[in-house]
């Protein structure tokens, strides 16, 4: 896999003649590591050319789990933006913008908040994980609105595609009832968003034990030097059915394969080792060895862009506040439709 490099040179095509679409972040931790780039990132920077795209960062989102020691938020954010940029994310194409920057958003938050039951809102699966994660015993109000708010995201910029990880999938359509309902009581202004999920399965943690995650332990982050790819990768989990280098081995479910088929662009190099490996006729260390070159090959240009960004923020910043003042051009048109359509606009006010 190659991350593409930042271009400035070709601007957006005219509005209005591309679909759109709408995804976001929330600022909690502070770096994406290789599983999100495969699951998500990836296909965000192939999107930007063919879509119209918008990425918000849902610090509202986050405050439904964590409404104390936000100090470091603002560091997230500029961390969370430097991330997009460096994995090739194009501020011309793409507006990315800061969630509470869009006070409108609250606004149609709480008109959608009338079209959905509470009993509607709890049977949400992510509620359950959300409560379960951070060990609540009853959801705040807010967090029981969280995919309302979502949907207010979403409709807001009337995003036509929402690319996003499975778990997100009854958001999605949460936010489609909400169009529905919308349009069938007030007239057709909303579209009928689409999640686009990606097909590919889930990239496996160094561990070997499923799918690579934040806190999980098991993560190579898009911020690791060489020494801590060095030592994540050796140290991976392989075959333990495999003793010596001449013990035939598993290729199938062994995460080292798994990542080389990803982030390996030498395809032949990686069938021979399959090869190798099944046939006992190379030893773990080799394998893994190739795997830190390739990773590292991936990670390098990643690493100098970030560094370039980091050294920059206050075109960080700018970034943010132009991207903002874009997403918020787009909410108060919205806003305006929306009041009109339910007759919320009194004596043209
Ligand atoms: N809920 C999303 C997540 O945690 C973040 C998010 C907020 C989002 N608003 C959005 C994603 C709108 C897509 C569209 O991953």
């Amino acid at each position: 896999m190659t991350a593409e490099t930042v271009s400035t040179t070709r601007g957006p095509a005219a509005p209005g003649t591309r679909k759109r679409i709408l995804t976001g972040d929330r600022p909690t931790a502070k770096s994406f590591h290789l599983g999100n780039y495969y699951g998500t990132l990836a296909n965000r920077v192939r999107l930007q050319d063919e879509y119209e795209s918008f990425f918000l960062i849902a610090d509202y989102h986050m405050l439904t789990t964590r409404i104390q020691d936000l100090e470091e938020i603002g560091a997230n954010i500029r961390e969370l933006v430097i991330d997009y940029l460096s994995v090739g994310i194009d501020p011309v194409k793409t507006t990315i913008y800061l969630q509470s920057l869009i006070p409108e958003v609250t606004e149609l938050f709480l008109y959608f908040s009338m079209l959905v039951t509470v009993p509607r809102a709890q049977r949400i699966p992510t509620l359950k994980e959300a409560m379960r994660d951070h060990g609540l015993s009853a959801p705040t109000y807010g967090l029981l609105g969280y995919p309302i708010l979502q949907a207010a995201d979403i409709l807001m910029v009337k995003g036509d595609v929402v690319p996003v990880g499975r778990d997100q999938e009854s958001h999605i359509e949460l936010t489609r009832e909400i169009a529905r309902r919308f349009n069938e009581l007030f007239g057709p202004v909303f579209p009928e968003p689409q999640a686009l999920i990606p097909e590919g399965g889930m990239l496996p943690g160094t561990d070997g034990a499923g799918k690579m995650g934040k806190s999980l332990g098991n993560a190579i982050f898009l911020t690791d030097d060489t020494q801590a790819v060095t030592t994540k990768v050796m140290g991976m989990y392989t075959d333990p059915t495999r003793v010596r280098a001449t013990d035939p081995g598993n290729v199938e479910g062994n995460p080292v394969f798994a990542l080389h088929d990803v982030f390996n662009p030498d395809t032949a190099d990686v069938d021979d080792m399959k090869d190798r490996y099944r046939s006992g006729r190379i030893g773990d260390v080799e394998v893994k060895r190739k795997l830190v070159v390739a990773i590292e090959a991936f990670l390098v240009p990643i690493r100098e862009r970030r560094a370039r960004y980091a050294a920059e923020p206050e075109r960080i910043d700018e970034i943010i506040r132009a991207g903002s003042e874009r997403a918020r051009d787009e909410a108060r048109r919205t806003l305006h439709e929306v009041r009109a359509a339910m007759h919320l606009d009194y004596f043209g006010l």
